[in-house]
């Protein structure tokens, strides 16, 4: 094995670090949603989760190893402590996968060592060292990660990564935890490792980072040019605090900017051959799901996927782009999977052109899916003369949602105007089966609503976002509504799309409300182990 490799791996985090940030809790089945839907992307590596933080973690990383860690799929990781019974249990969720990865790490910035792990350096190299060979009693391929190394004594920090290539790391992840370094700064870190690590080139140099000063990307382009070939990333850049390196934004740099990177990577400058392995248009999709599924709206001045991210308002700029895109845009809305093909089913579309667009657009749904999509695509047809592919999407990423149904919306009906107290009435029914009805009056139809489910559902609970958005243009739109509510010290996201927007609000709310009422469940099930998420 050698750092050397003449492309760039991806390693995706979404599922690991990505779902650590507040609210963006998935359950199994929209983990493995999202995992197929990684593989179609092309990443190399899924950090599917930390097998051993609890029941429900060890399942998803189990179930994605089976399901998605096939013979030409790719490497499923889970990631461990560097703790005995941390590697055990990665090593068993991920033994049904072909290809599988342990990702172990222990801190060795002073500050933690001091303050966090209680240990002399001594004590951390020697766990260092047998945790590594510990995973590599199971598995070939491990991964160890120095955690906070950017903020690491360099000389320790070198020392410890010789002995984790010793004792048997393929990989050596090198984390910015706390987003503190410069884009040099950075680079230089990875230049000292390469000479000062005798056996450096046995293993491939990786890197994590996080956006708190929103260099992440930044520094990673740098790691490259410096000798990394891994990069740790997730879709949207969600993560824990400001998020992770966002893997869009990674990967189309190093797509559109090719020629800068090739001769860092051993390649003639003028190479096309891509520096990834990611199929890039299916990159404005895997968006599109993450952020349904999470709930983490994208901005719309998101580089790559942001609403903004190809939309020209000054006149001076329209007028180029008419007259030849390449005077304001830099990359083709096509090449992140963005269709041109706006039009293209209606009210007639039978369900095998409906069954046929959704494979062109990459979606591969079970028959029950299919189904349910379709009952819902035929509703929408019948309110919106016109579905285009974004609509599509909405209308899909809503069915294969897979928020616990516990509570089921029956009846929205709301009263308001000018010279009207807004008013509402629900029915929901029960995880019981019953049906419940009740009404409230709140400050908008909205409010409204909310109050008069709150009255059903009966459990406390703050709103702490509130976002409506049309997917496409026009007064038929289908608008998608996603919330986040707090309840104690978690959040919970919703997400739902309607043409009816007052419906789509009270589906979004009682989504959210259905995983907080699992959660709650789930607390009260005695055998959930809970470890600490990094
Ligand atoms: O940010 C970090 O240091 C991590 C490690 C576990 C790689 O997430
Ligand atoms: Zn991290």
């Amino acid at each position: 094995m050698t750092n050397k490799t003449d492309r760039i791996i991806i390693f995706d985090t979404t599922l690991r670090d990505g779902e650590q940030c507040p609210g963006a809790t998935l359950n199994i089945d929209e983990k493995l949603v999202i995992a197929k839907q990684l593989a179609r992307l092309g990443v190399d590596i899924i950090e599917a989760g930390f097998a051993f933080a609890s029941p429900g973690d060890f399942e998803a990383v189990s179930k994605i190893a089976k399901i998605v860690g096939t013979e030409n799929g790719p490497v499923i990781c889970s990631l461990a402590r560097a703790i005995k019974a941390d590697i055990e249990a990665a090593a068993e969720a991920l033994k049904p996968a072909v290809n599988a990865r342990i990702h172990t790490f222990i801190s060795t910035s002073d500050i933690h060592l001091e303050y966090q792990l209680r240990k002399s350096r001594a004590e951390v190299l020697a766990i260092a060292e047998e945790m590594v060979a510990y995973a590599k009693s199971f598995m070939t391929d491990v991964e160890f990660s120095p955690m906070d190394a950017a903020r690491s004594d360099p000389e320790f920090l070198y020392q410890v990564l010789e002995r984790a290539i010793a004792a048997g790391a393929t990989t050596v992840n090198i984390p910015d935890t706390v987003g503190y370094t410069t884009p040099s700064e950075f680079g230089a870190i990875i230049k000292g490792i390469i000479e000062n690590v005798p056996n450096i080139d046995q293993a491939i140099i990786s890197v994590h980072g996080h956006n708190d000063l929103g260099l992440a990307v930044a520094n990673f382009l740098e790691a490259v040019k410096n000798g990394a070939r891994q990069l740790e990333c997730t879709i949207n850049g969600i993560g824990e605090r400001a998020g992770n390196a966002s893997l869009e934004e990674l990967v189309m740099a190093l797509h559109v900017r090719r020629q800068y990177f090739n001769p860092y990577l051993g390649r003639p400058e003028e190479s096309q051959e891509p520096l990834t392995n990611i199929d890039t248009r299916q990159i404005y999709k895997t968006s599109r799901l993450v952020s349904n599924l999470t709930g983490m709206l994208v901005q719309p001045n998101k580089a790559i996927v942001g609403a903004n991210a190809f939309a020209h308002e000054s006149g001076i700029h329209q007028d180029g782009v008419l007259k030849n895109k390449l005077t304001y845009e830099i990359m083709d809305a096509q090449l992140i999977g963005l269709t041109d093909n706006q039009i293209v089913l209606g009210k007639h579309s039978g369900r095998n052109a409906f069954r046929t667009r959704l494979k062109e657009l990459g979606f591969e749904l079970s028959d029950t899916e299919l189904n349910k999509a379709f009952v819902r695509f035929k509703e929408v047809a019948d309110k919106k003369k016109d579905i285009s592919d974004w609509d599509l999407e909405a209308i899909v990423n809503d069915e294969i949602q897979q928020a616990p149904d516990l509570f089921r919306v029956e009846l929205v009906q709301v009263s308001c105007g000018s010279n009207a107290r807004p008013t509402a009435t629900v029915t929901l029914r029960t995880p019981d089966g019953e049906e419940l009805t009740d009404a409230a009056i709140g400050t908008g139809p909205v409010d409204a609503v909310y109050k008069a489910i709150n009255r059903v559902v009966n459990v406390p609970n703050e709103l702490i976002e509130f976002s409506v958005q049309s997917v496409t243009g026009g007064i038929d739109a289908i608008g998608e509504v996603t919330i986040r509510l707090r309840y104690e010290s978690k959040v919970f996201s919703g997400h739902a799309a309607n043409t009816d927007i007052i419906v789509a609000s009270a589906q979004a709310y009682v989504n959210a409300l259905n995983r907080l009422y699992s959660a709650l469940q789930r607390q009260e099930k005695p055998e959930e182990v809970s470890a600490q998420k990094v």
